[in-house]
């Protein structure tokens, strides 16, 4: 099975590049915007992808042809979703609907790719839970809008496809782009700091 994933110099594709690369029956395509940073080159293969750009997608997946893509791939600082609302739409939905176009031209009788997008709890206000998949969303954030208008566009194709929503993502990769949450408790109490951390909703918020 061919698997490509988007984004994987950020924390989730960096994670699945080093699980999917010893698996056997993978064959691994891993992809992201630049250089590779990852430490361990070896077991998959590589290519440059910014999904924003509709011909470098398009080249990518025709010479591909993956039967599953996994897309990790967006622009996950909040605060910079808000005042660069264009980047963030460019980024986390019309990079989406790139993919997806791209994909359902290429779909045939042989060909019938899986595309397996990554969401956010975001969507949803976090004023209750547990939340069911049908919960109605509620974006309090334009990166919460720009991810939930990225689910409508993955949930009105014609491909196969899985939405996977994840809530606040953490550990340690190479050379880290940017820090999350355990990285920061930590370091924070490393200097001695008093931290207060508020549990809205256990199921959650932190
Ligand atoms: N982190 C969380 O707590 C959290 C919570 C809920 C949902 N999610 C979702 O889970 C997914 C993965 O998140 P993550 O924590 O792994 O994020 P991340 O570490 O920020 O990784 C995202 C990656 O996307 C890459 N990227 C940005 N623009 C790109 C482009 N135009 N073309 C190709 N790659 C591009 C970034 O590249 P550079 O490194 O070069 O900037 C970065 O490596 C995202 O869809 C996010 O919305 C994350």
């Amino acid at each position: 099975m061919k698997i490509l994933i988007t984004g994987s110099n950020g924390l989730l594709g960096q994670k699945l590049v080093y699980k999917l690369k010893v698996n056997k029956t993978v064959s691994l395509i891993a992809t992201a915007r630049g250089e590779n940073r990852l430490i361990d080159a070896t077991g998959y293969i590589y290519e440059s992808l910014d999904i924003t750009n509709f011909e470098n997608v398009e080249s990518v997946f025709e010479k591909y042809k993956p039967d599953v893509i996994i897309n990790t791939a967006a622009m996950t600082n909040v605060d910079a979703c808000e005042t660069q609302k264009e980047e963030a739409w460019l980024m986390n939905a019309t990079s989406v609907e790139h993919q997806v176009k791209v994909l359902e031209s290429l779909k045939n009788n042989s060909y019938n790719p899986h595309f397996i997008h990554l969401s956010t709890d975001f969507i949803f206000d976090g004023t209750h839970g547990p939340l069911t998949e049908e919960e109605k969303p509620n974006p309090l954030s334009y990166y919460a809008e720009t991810k939930l208008e990225a689910e409508k566009i993955v949930i009105a194709c014609k491909l196969k496809w899985a939405i996977a929503r994840t809530v606040l993502v953490y550990g340690i990769v190479d050379n880290m782009s940017r820090s999350n949450i355990v990285l920061w408790v930590k370091q924070n109490l490393e200097q001695g700091k008093l931290l207060m951390l508020l549990m809205i909703n256990s199921a959650h918020q932190l």
